[in-house]
């Protein structure tokens, strides 16, 4: 299909993000606070709203749906939904169907999700330490988890793990997490940590740990290879010639990547965030709801938002402190 939706400067809109509930079983505390007030059920979406939602925008060119929350396998009946989407994989209108989920359901819901078409699971996951691991979700199991990995794994699922590379908490993890994703033969993306949520007493510039040396560390144990590819996403990727793992990197504030932006993203209510990194949002839950049985007023909304797509984000640390900071939290918009 060809792409309907190009925004005012030339990138085409091939790539949804829709975050199905901002509830979600963990707290990572770069991600929420940990008495977080969750929407109540008539904000959001419901599963036929969110077909219709995603549907449209299939209908308007787009090519890859990812599906986030919150945990989105929380989200009750997400199965129905997931199922429900096929159809667009069927017809060929959808190329992706996948999801980026904490992995603590992933034991009971694996073998549905390869059923449905779902090939690729994003699993976020920052240490393979049992108690460190229950301090940075604050009661997460990593023994669930692991449990969940192994399950997708067994049923044909392809997983990429994302870390947050947070420095003085995971640094020293780094060869071991990589060893580990070799062997289980699963890709690794590193994403520096961006200044969402309300800080509190975080010093999230104390824990910003770019990249570059991250990758400088790997390149003192592996053969490190650049790779031209780009997936379309913000990630650069290298390859370790000693395992033949890629790894990736999300580098949204060493390195800008917007110049090839094609995505937007969801929130659970209905509100299209054009940019991650940048508060303009546009409603689109009203056009849905107000005219149930007529997709023009919609298709209208969706293109007027696309026509407000920003350049790039607007994250900046050395605003981290003041009102410059992106206060909404990860959660909301499915990151
Ligand atoms: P694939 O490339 O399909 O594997 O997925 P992805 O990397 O786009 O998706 P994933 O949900 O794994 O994203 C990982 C993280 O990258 C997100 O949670 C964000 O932290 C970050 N990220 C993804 N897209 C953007 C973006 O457009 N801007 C910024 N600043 N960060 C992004
Ligand atoms: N900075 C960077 N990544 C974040 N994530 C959540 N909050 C942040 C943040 N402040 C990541 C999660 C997950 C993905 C959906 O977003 O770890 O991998
Ligand atoms: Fe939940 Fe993911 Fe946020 Fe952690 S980062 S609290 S797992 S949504």
């Amino acid at each position: 299909m060809t792409p309907q939706l190009i925004d005012p400067f030339a990138r085409a809109v091939t790539y949804l993000r829709v975050s199905v509930t901002d509830r979600c079983d963990f707290r990572c505390v770069y991600c929420m606070s940990e008495n977080m007030t969750f929407l109540p059920k008539k904000e959001l979406l419901t599963l036929e709203e969110l077909d219709r939602m995603c549907s449209t925008f299939i209908g308007l060119g787009v090519e890859k749906l990812r599906i986030t929350g919150g945990e989105p396998l929380v989200r009750k009946g997400i199965m129905t939904f997931f199922r429900a989407m096929t159809r667009h994989l069927e017809s060929g209108a959808l190329q992706e169907l996948t999801l980026t989920t904490n992995g603590s359901q992933l034991e009971r819901f694996a073998d549905d999700l390869f059923a449905v078409g779902i090939r690729r699971v994003n699993v976020s996951l920052d240490t393979l330490d049992e108690a460190k691991f229950a301090r940075i979700t604050r009661w997460g199991r990593l023994s669930q988890v692991l449990r969940g990995i192994d399950a997708a794994l067994a049923a044909g699922l392809k997983i990429k793990i994302n870390t947050v590379a947070l420095k003085g908490f995971n640094e020293d993890e780094l060869f071991h997490l990589t060893s580990w994703c070799a062997e289980r033969g699963m890709d690794l993306t590193f994403i520096e940590v961006m200044p969402m949520g309300d800080l509190g007493n975080e010093d999230r510039l104390g824990q910003y740990w770019p990249l570059t040396d991250l990758r400088a560390r790997l390149a003192g144990e592996y053969t490190v290879t650049d790779l031209a590819e780009r997936t379309g996403g913000p990630a650069r990727y290298v390859r370790l010639e000693e395992t033949g793992q890629k790894i990736g990197f999300i580098t949204p504030l060493s390195h800008n990547f917007c110049e090839s932006c094609n995505r937007v993203r969801m929130t659970c209510t209905g509100a299209l965030y054009m940019c991650l990194g940048q508060e303009d949002m546009a409603d689109l839950r009203n056009p849905l709801r107000d005219h149930p049985d007529e997709d023009g007023p919609l298709i209208a909304a969706i293109h007027a938002a696309i026509g407000m797509k920003p350049e790039g984000h607007d994250f900046d640390y050395s605003r981290q402190k003041a009102d410059g900071q992106v206060s909404r939290h990860m959660s909301h918009t499915g990151g």
